[in-house]
């Protein structure tokens, strides 16, 4: 694995396998490595001819400056992963080579990226993920980019992005990679104290739960998430957010007669966590279930 710091030796490294017509995949991360994003590089091993990982921790994205300060970050130990996973280059740059002096433009998707975490962190982390990421694919033209359902609404925004301003790249989106008790693994896990580590697990109890009401029949979207506010109750944590939403729009449905997106987002301690499942209501005759966004999830 070689490791590029500039947005130069990136291009010239990948200059030559462009033109040997060689795909070109890229897995976009902030660093901190865990088996979310292993999943990611693995999946691109396996579909590109070249890996390539950026590893940025975009300071435009983060909204409170706590939350940068506290990133967690070591490089040595990212690269080690990321070369066992099979990455060919880690673009590491500098934050003054992502963001040279006098910057000044700002690429934002309107509406998706209103509601859920666009309300809850501001419109300016979005525009930040969307400036970051129109960036990345520029530098790298990548055919191919992967991302995680653990941020279903990043990855229904970036879908959004590429395809209004007509990119070049597909967009794969994987699974959610979970720790055997349902906990979403996130950079963020490690801030938590073993008796957060145990309530951060009622996320994804309060999304089965909620599943599971729907399984059961129940088609109103208030009478669905009450077992799931319950479960958060139970674990003493109060939700910024626990929602149904359509898939393509993100807007709150107020009926469940289709696929919906169950979303919940809450702070354990020191650290604000989120998670999705897709609630796949079967109609007759319709596609069987699955769980991934990627199935019939694009915007
Ligand atoms: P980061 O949080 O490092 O995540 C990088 C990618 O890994 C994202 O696409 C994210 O959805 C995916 N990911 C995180 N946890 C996962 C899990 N448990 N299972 C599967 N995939 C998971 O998301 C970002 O960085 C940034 O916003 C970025 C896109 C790099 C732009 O700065």
């Amino acid at each position: 694995m070689n490791t590029v710091r500039t947005v130069a030796e990136v291009r010239a490294a990948l200059a030559e396998p462009r033109r040997a017509g060689r795909s070109i995949g890229l897995v976009p991360t902030m660093g901190a490595l865990h088996e979310g994003h292993l999943s990611l590089i693995r999946r691109a091993r396996s579909e590109c001819a070249v890996v390539v990982m950026s590893l940025f921790v975009n300071p435009t994205q983060f909204n409170e400056a706590g939350d940068l300060a506290a990133y967690p970050r070591d490089e040595h130990r990212d690269a080690q992963l990321a070369a066992a996973a099979g990455v060919d280059y880690l673009f590491a740059p500098a934050p003054d080579d992502v963001y040279p002096p006098g910057f000044a433009t700002t690429v934002a998707v309107a509406h998706l990226t209103e509601p859920l975490e666009g309300a809850h962190r501001g419109r300016a982390h979005f525009d930040g993920v969307t400036t970051v990421v129109t960036k990345l694919f520029n530098i790298v033209s990548p055919d191919v980019a992967y991302f995680g359902q653990k941020d279903a609404q990043q990855a229904i925004v970036v879908r959004r992005l590429v395809a209004d301003l007509n990119m070049a790249v597909r967009i794969e989106i994987c699974p959610t990679v979970r720790e055997a008790d349902g906990l979403a693994l996130s950079s963020r896990n490690v801030l938590l104290s073993a008796a957060d580590r145990t309530r951060a697990a009622s996320l994804h109890r309060t999304l089965q739960a909620v599943q599971h009401a729907v399984a059961r029949g129940e088609r109103d979207p208030s009478a669905a998430k009450a077992p799931g506010l319950a479960e958060l109750t139970a674990a003493d944590i109060e939700p910024d957010y626990l929602e149904l939403v359509a898939i393509e729009t993100l807007a709150p449905v107020d009926r469940i007669d289709g696929d919906v997106l169950a979303v919940v987002a809450a702070r354990v301690g020191p650290a604000r966590l989120i998670d999705n499942e897709i609630i796949r209501v079967a109609r007759p005759g319709g596609a069987a279930p699955g769980t991934e966004l990627s199935e019939n999830g694009r915007p």
